[in-house]
C-alpha cells in the first residue's frame, strides 16, 4: 500500500473509533434520550407503552402515595423542578428546613419561611406534607451543640421545640418523623445531645409533647439500615413494642432506604421486617429511598439500579397496607449523595437533565403489575 493509501485507511480508522467511543459514552451519560418537549415522552421505543403514566396516579390506583423531599431553593429557582414534582408525587417531605438548626437558629428565635414555603406549594398542589424531623442529632445549631444547660432545662428546649414546630403546621403536616435515627447499627442508642442531657426518656417525651401539640399528626420514629430485619430494626422493635405497652402515642416506623447498588436489603428480610411492625399495629412508610452508584456509571448498574427501585416498591406493594413510598430526591443534581459521598451519585429515578431513567420507568411497571394483579 503506497503512503498516500495508508494514510487514508488511517484517517477512517481513527474517525471510526472516535464516533464509537463518544456514541457509546454519551449512552452511559444519558441512558434515556429524551425529547426536549420534555418530561413523560421517551424517545427510547422500550418505555414507548409507559409514557402516559405519572407516578401519583398509578400510586392512588395502587392506594398508596408516592412521594419525594423537596429542597428550598431549587423549588424557587427551577421551574422544571416544581413543574415534576406537582406532575408526579403526591407526598412531599421538606429536606432540611424543617430541622433544628433551620427553624430555631436561637433559643427564642423560630424561622419558618422555608418550611412555610414548602407546605404552601404542597396545598396549592393537593399534596400531603411528612414532616421531618424533631429530634436528631444532626443538623443542630450552635446554641444547642455548645450549650450548657441543667437537665430541667434541656427538657425545657426540647418541648418547646416540638410544640412549636408542631404546633405550627397543626392538621397541615398528616405525619413528623419525631426521632430520628436513635441508634447504631448494632442497636444500642446513639450518642446525642439528647441522650447526654435528658437520657433514654427524650424518647417517649417526644413523642407525648408531638401527640400533645397535634393530636391527629401520626407520629414516626425513623431510621437508617433497619429496612431488614438486623441488630438496628431489632432493637427498635424492642424500643416500639415497650412504647407502645406504656401507652405512648407512636403510629409507624419510617424506613428510609438509603442504599447502593453494590448494596441493598434482602426484599424477603424487608418484608418479613415491615410484617412485624404491623403486627403490633404500627403503620410502615418508605421514607428516603435512594440507590447510589459508584462514578461513572455503567449501564448495567443503571438497570441494576431501576431493578432495586422496582422490587422494593414491589415489596412495599405487597405488605399490609401500605401507605408512602418517599424517595430521598427524585433528579441527580439536586441529590445529597453527590455533596455527601464524593465518587457516588446518580441515585435518583430523573438524571441531571430531567430525563426519566429506568428506575422510573420501573417504579410505572411494579404499579400495574400490582394493578394488574
Ligand atoms: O446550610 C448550609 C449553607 O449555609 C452552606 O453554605 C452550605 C455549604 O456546604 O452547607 C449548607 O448546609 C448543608 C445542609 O445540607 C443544607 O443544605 C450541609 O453542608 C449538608 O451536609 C446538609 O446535608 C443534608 C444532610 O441530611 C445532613 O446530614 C442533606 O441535604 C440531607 O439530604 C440529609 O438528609 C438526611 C435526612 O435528614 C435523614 N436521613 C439521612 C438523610 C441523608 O443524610
Amino acid at each position: 500500500m503506497s503512503i498516500g493509501k495508508r494514510s487514508i485507511v488511517l484517517i477512517f480508522l481513527l474517525l471510526f473509533v472516535t464516533i464509537t467511543f463518544f456514541g457509546f459514552h454519551q449512552t452511559l451519560q444519558k441512558p434515556i434520550e429524551r425529547k426536549d418537549s420534555g418530561i413523560g415522552e421517551p424517545s427510547t421505543p422500550i418505555y414507548e407503552h409507559l409514557k402516559n403514566y405519572t407516578l401519583k396516579d398509578l400510586a392512588s390506583r395502587c392506594g398508596i402515595m408516592i412521594g419525594t423531599c423537596v429542597s428550598y431553593s431549587p423549588l424557587l429557582n427551577d421551574n422544571k423542578y416544581k413543574e415534576i414534582i406537582a406532575r408526579e408525587f403526591s407526598v412531599i417531605t421538606p429536606e432540611n428546613e424543617l430541622k433544628f438548626e433551620s427553624v430555631h437558629p436561637f433559643r427564642n428565635v423560630y424561622t419558618f419561611s422555608r418550611a412555610d414555603t414548602i407546605v404552601s406549594f404542597a396545598e396549592e398542589h393537593g399534596m400531603k406534607v411528612r414532616g421531618h424531623c424533631l429530634v436528631w442529632h444532626q443538623q443542630l445549631p450552635n446554641w444547642i451543640l455548645k450549650g450548657n444547660y441543667t437537665r430541667e432545662e434541656w427538657i425545657e428546649i426540647l418541648r418547646d421545640h416540638i410544640y412549636t414546630v408542631v404546633g405550627r403546621y397543626k392538621g397541615k403536616i398528616y405525619a413528623w418523623d419525631v426521632v430520628n435515627e436513635a441508634f447504631n447499627d448494632d442497636g444500642t442508642l446513639r450518642d446525642s445531645v439528647w441522650l447526654r442531657n435528658i437520657g433514654p426518656e427524650y424518647i417517649k417525651l417526644a413523642f407525648k409533647w408531638a401527640h400533645e401539640a397535634d393530636p391527629d399528626a401520626l407520629l414516626f420514629y425513623n431510621d437508617y439500615g433497619a429496612e431488614a430485619i438486623n441488630s438496628k430494626s431489632n432493637a427498635i422493635y424492642e424500643l416500639v413494642k415497650n412504647l407502645l405497652e406504656e401507652g405512648i402515642p407512636i403510629h409507624g416506623i419510617g424506613l428510609q432506604m438509603h442504599v447502593r447498588v453494590e448494596w441493598y436489603p434482602n426484599p424477603q428480610s424487608v418484608a418479613e421486617n415491615i410484617k412485624r411492625f404491623r403486627k403490633l399495629g404500627l403503620k410502615v412508610e418508605i421514607t428516603e429511598m435512594d440507590v447510589a452508584i459508584r462514578l461513572p456509571v455503567s449501564e448495567e448498574e443503571i438497570t441494576k439500579q431501576a431493578e432495586i427501585y422496582k422490587s422494593i416498591l414491589k415489596t412495599y406493594l405487597n405488605s399490609d397496607s401500605p401507605q408512602a413510598f418517599v424517595m430521598w430526591g427524585f433528579v441527580d443534581k439536586y441529590s445529597w449523595i453527590d455533596y455527601t459521598f464524593p465518587g457516588y451519585g446518580a441515585a435518583t429515578i430523573f438524571d441531571n437533565e430531567y430525563n426519566p431513567k429506568p428506575a422510573y420507568y420501573a417504579l410505572i411497571e411494579a404499579m400495574l403489575d400490582k394493578i394488574g394483579s
